[in-house]
């Protein structure tokens, strides 16, 4: 498969694509750009090798798909507040993304992309899963797709990142995380696609159910939106780029690989509202 310059391996029927024949540490070109766009729509998470990414070629990649967000609970390095590090080593209390979630989408306007690059991973270990969840609204039966759609979940970052923070030793300083209502079904506008938007990470609760069916009904989706038939699972090496769609996909980071190195740092675009 090609998409104008780029040639795209797919690597599992619903997302995931490795993507060969562009260099990422450039500014890309309107057509790179264009086809990447393309390749994002149509493969939902892509997967690039041998790159070599600074932080000021990550952000001006990630500029191709919009404004870059800044995290609200991680800073970034000394003049460069878009950037996350991505960091594990032997005295790490945490990893990022050890729970199923889409980046930061307690935000009320929660971001359109990330873009991960890792210069330093393990010999074994530390792949991250990815899991469509436009794949996943579209295997629930049309009962359940009509009881959903409409309904709205409360994001919020305050238990995960304060749990983070007490994990490492990072004094609460009282400051206030995000939260958000979002719908539990969203439309992409462009295309029409629906996609589940709840994950284990940041949603707290669907509005308008008893305490017992909202508790059912989230741990029901929880489970479906993360199964293996939905997944590709990403094998890093150094030097290797991910770029999701934070809309459609959730991802998992998996911390087996203790007490090796897997660094790099993170480029996050910020989105729309969801509709
Ligand atoms: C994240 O962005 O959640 C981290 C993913 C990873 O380290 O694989």
């Amino acid at each position: 498969m090609t998409t104008q310059s780029l040639r795209l391996v797919p690597l599992s029927p619903h997302l995931g694509a490795e993507v060969e024949g562009i260099d990422l540490s450039g500014v890309p070109s309107n057509r790179e750009a264009a086809s990447l766009h393309a390749a994002l729509a149509d493969r939902q998470v892509l997967f690039f090798r041998d790159q070599r990414l600074s932080y000021d070629s990550a952000k001006a990649l990630g500029r191709v798909f919009g404004e870059l967000h800044i995290h609200p609970n991680t800073p970034g390095p000394e003049g460069y507040p878009e950037i996350l590090p991505i960091h594990a080593d032997a005295h790490s209390k945490r990893i990022a993304g050890e729970r199923w979630h889409s980046d930061v989408s307690c935000d009320p306007v929660p971001p359109l992309a990330s873009i991960l690059y890792l210069h330093t991973v393990p010999p074994v270990g530390g792949d991250t899963l990815f899991a469509s969840q436009t794949a996943a609204y579209d295997a629930l039966s049309p009962r359940l797709k009509a009881f959903l759609d409409g309904l709205t979940a409360l994001h919020d970052g305050g238990p995960s990142y304060r749990a983070s923070n007490a994990r490492q030793g990072i004094p609460e300083t009282g400051r206030v995380y995000p939260s958000a209502v979002h719908p539990v079904v969203r439309t992409d506008p462009a295309t029409g696609r629906k996609s589940l938007f709840v994950n284990r990470g940041f949603t707290i609760r669907i509005n308008d159910l008893p305490e017992d069916e909202n508790r059912a009904v989230l741990d029901f989706l929880f489970e479906h939106t993360t199964k293996p038939d939905f997944q590709v699972r990403f094998r890093w090496q150094a030097h290797s780029v991910a770029l999701w769609d934070n809309r459609v996909v959730q991802h998992l980071a998996i911390w087996d690989y203790f007490p090796q190195v897997r660094s790099g740092f993170r480029v996050t675009i910020r989105g729309d509202r969801p509709v």
